[in-house]
């Protein structure tokens, strides 16, 4: 979901906030600290990132491209749209 807000913390420390999410399978969700670069593109108003440890992110077009397609095609195939906040501007 989209962040809310990043809250200053004592020792250079943040703390970001973010929207509560919709329920769903345990399975869909991960939690993952490090230091991770993305690349990002927007498809029908979706937002598809593709993160990587910064020395492995010449790598990841691949997989943002083939995201992509999926994604137009399964929205295509199902007729439905993304159900997922992208923004927080689209509250
Ligand atoms: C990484 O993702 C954020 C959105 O989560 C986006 O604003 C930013 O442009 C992305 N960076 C690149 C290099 O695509
Ligand atoms: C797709 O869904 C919309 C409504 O959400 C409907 O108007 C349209 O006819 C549907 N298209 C197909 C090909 O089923």
């Amino acid at each position: 979901m989209p962040k809310k807000a990043t809250n200053p913390l004592a020792d250079g420390l943040v703390e970001d906030e973010f929207i509560v999410s919709l329920k769903m399978s345990t399975y869909l969700v991960a939690v993952i600290v490090g230091n991770l670069a993305n690349i990002t593109k927007e498809t029908n108003k979706v937002l598809v990132s593709v993160y990587a440890v910064p020395e492995k992110s010449g790598h990841t077009e691949y997989a943002l491209d083939t995201a992509v397609k999926l994604i137009e095609f399964y929205q295509k195939y199902f007729n439905i749209t993304y159900p997922l906040q992208q923004r927080l501007d689209d509250c």
